[in-house]
């Protein structure tokens, strides 16, 4: 080893894993890490990163966000998405399928990927379920997408959510794969109910966004997904949990050996219903900001581990597109994903999670969850160099008007934080360096389906007569 020169040692820093922490440094040569021990140890570099009084972390990997190309590029695009990750410490994001047209055939997964080129970090791609590309599932998976989406309620871009039945057949044939479905787990139905009444009332307050989506649309949701996860031997992934109720269903699930993961966000740790007033129609989110007792849920789901990983459902909109008097007009959702380590760090700085904690909810978990494991989410020789250099002690506050998101309004604005990514890695390069996005590294990112290791098809239940009309073989 110390014959040969590499590419990069990260010197001196404090390495953390999912389990523990260490003094240590990195040897990086050709994009993956090839050494992690004392300096002593290092083999000679072209280039040193002297990260004294450092954290040095798997980078960030986002299975939430949306970058709306094609389509709604107002609110954001490829590059600006990217360049928001890279600043904000992530190294691989997962795009949503809500854009315009949706992501829902090969065709349409070209036009994304080909807007992805344009990258800073690595990337997953999500297909869409929904009830009319039942038939197409298996010509995107060809195509090259890293998971689902499926939205059992309405969300931004009013795709139509699927009736029980598709989603039960395309589960069939999801599960055969091994791929991941994603869930917009609230039940459109009691929604459209609520909201209907809601509205012929007269009612439009921002508090009014959250009584026409309590939690029973959730834990709903989320239980009916589990059952037919059960039945079909899907994988599936519940995103944005925003209460405590929805624990329920999930740890059930989980204790039935389904194989469902969860994540919360930010927002839903952070803010709750006392926020509304300050807020106004800015905190409109799908699932809404509720009481503080489920924020408080949900940080101790996060800690014993019922809620596997933090994402930021990154929901970039204009600012005129937040800012309404009437709530049911207002965009939902705001941008998260350069502000999710700062924030999360904070919280390691109040005693909230430990450090170990934020990798393995920020970084290792999901890795595991879509098969990118140990490739991406581990600071082991052999992984892919996607590192996030942090300074935990260093302070700053979010303003909205700096972020690199071309979206430029958020509920976090004004917030003070305490830990701040300095410097982001991806496959050996720097993509942010100093607090600096790297432009000479736009177009960097690659598709994690090039490096992803194929998960194993869990046994599924299809019987005898619908395999042979769906033209499937049983397990
Ligand atoms: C998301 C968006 O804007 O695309 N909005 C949101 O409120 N979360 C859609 C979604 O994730 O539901
Ligand atoms: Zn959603
Ligand atoms: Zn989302």
């Amino acid at each position: 080893m110390s014959s040969t020169t590499v590419d990069l040692v990260i010197s001196g820093g404090t390495v953390v894993t999912h389990e523990t922490t260490f003094p240590g440094s990195i040897a990086v040569d050709k994009g993956r890490i090839v050494a992690v021990g004392e300096v002593a140890i290092m083999p000679s570099a072209r280039e040193t990163l002297d990260a004294k009084g450092l954290h040095v972390l798997p980078g960030a990997i986002d299975v939430h966000v949306h970058f709306r190309e094609p389509g709604y590029t107002h609110k954001e695009d490829w590059e600006t998405g990217t360049a928001a990750a890279a600043m904000g410490g992530t190294t691989t994001v997962f795009d949503m399928p809500n854009v315009e047209p949706p992501t829902g055939t090969p065709a349409a997964l070209a036009l994304k990927l080909e807007a992805a080129k344009k990258a800073y970090v690595d990337y997953g791609i999500y297909g869409l379920l929904a009830e009319d590309n039942v038939d197409q599932l298996e010509a995107l998976i060809e195509g090259g997408v890293a998971g689902f989406k499926c939205f059992m309620g309405n969300t931004f871009g009013n795709l139509p959510s699927p009736s029980t039945g598709a989603m039960l057949e395309a589960f069939e044939i999801i599960a055969k794969h091994g791929y991941r479905i994603s869930l917009h787990a609230e039940t459109a139905s009691i929604m459209a109910w609520r909201q209907k009444k809601l509205m012929a009332a007269g009612k439009h307050a921002p508090l009014d966004h959250l009584a026409a989506r309590p939690a029973v649309v959730a834990i709903e949701a989320v239980a009916r997904a589990a059952i037919l996860a059960e039945w079909t031997g899907a994988r599936i992934h519940v995103l944005h949990i925003s209460s405590a109720d929805e624990l329920r269903p999930l740890r059930e699930a989980k204790a039935r050996g389904v194989d469902i993961t969860g994540e919360t966000c930010p927002q839903y740790l952070l803010h709750d219903t006392t926020d509304y007033a300050r807020l106004g129609s800015i905190i409109r989110v799908n699932p809404p900001v509720r009481e503080p007792h489920h924020k408080h849920a949900l940080w101790a789901a996060l800690k014993d581990g019922t809620v596997d990983m933090i994402a930021t459902d990154h929901a970039p909109h204009t600012p005129e597109e937040k800012i309404k008097n009437d709530i049911w007009t207002a965009d939902c959702g705001w941008p998260g994903v350069e502000t999710q380590m700062p924030l999360m760090l904070t919280a390691v700085s109040e005693g909230k999670l430990s450090i170990t904690d934020y990798v393995r909810i920020s970084a290792y978990n999901p890795a595991r969850a879509w098969g990118l494991h140990p490739a991406k989410g581990a600071i082991v020789p052999g992984a892919d160099a996607d590192i996030a250099i942090v300074d935990l002690s260093r302070t700053d506050t979010i303003e909205q008007e700096k972020l690199a998101s071309r979206s430029k309004i958020t509920t976090f604005h004004g917030m003070k934080v305490k830990g701040v990514p300095m410097h982001t890695i991806v496959r050996g390069r720097f993509v942010m360096r100093d607090r600096k996005l790297v432009t000479a590294a736009k177009g960097h990112g690659q598709s994690v389906r090039r490096i992803q290791r194929m998960p194993t098809p869990r046994p599924m239940n299809v019987d005898q007569t619908m395999a042979s009309v769906l033209g499937r073989t049983t397990t």
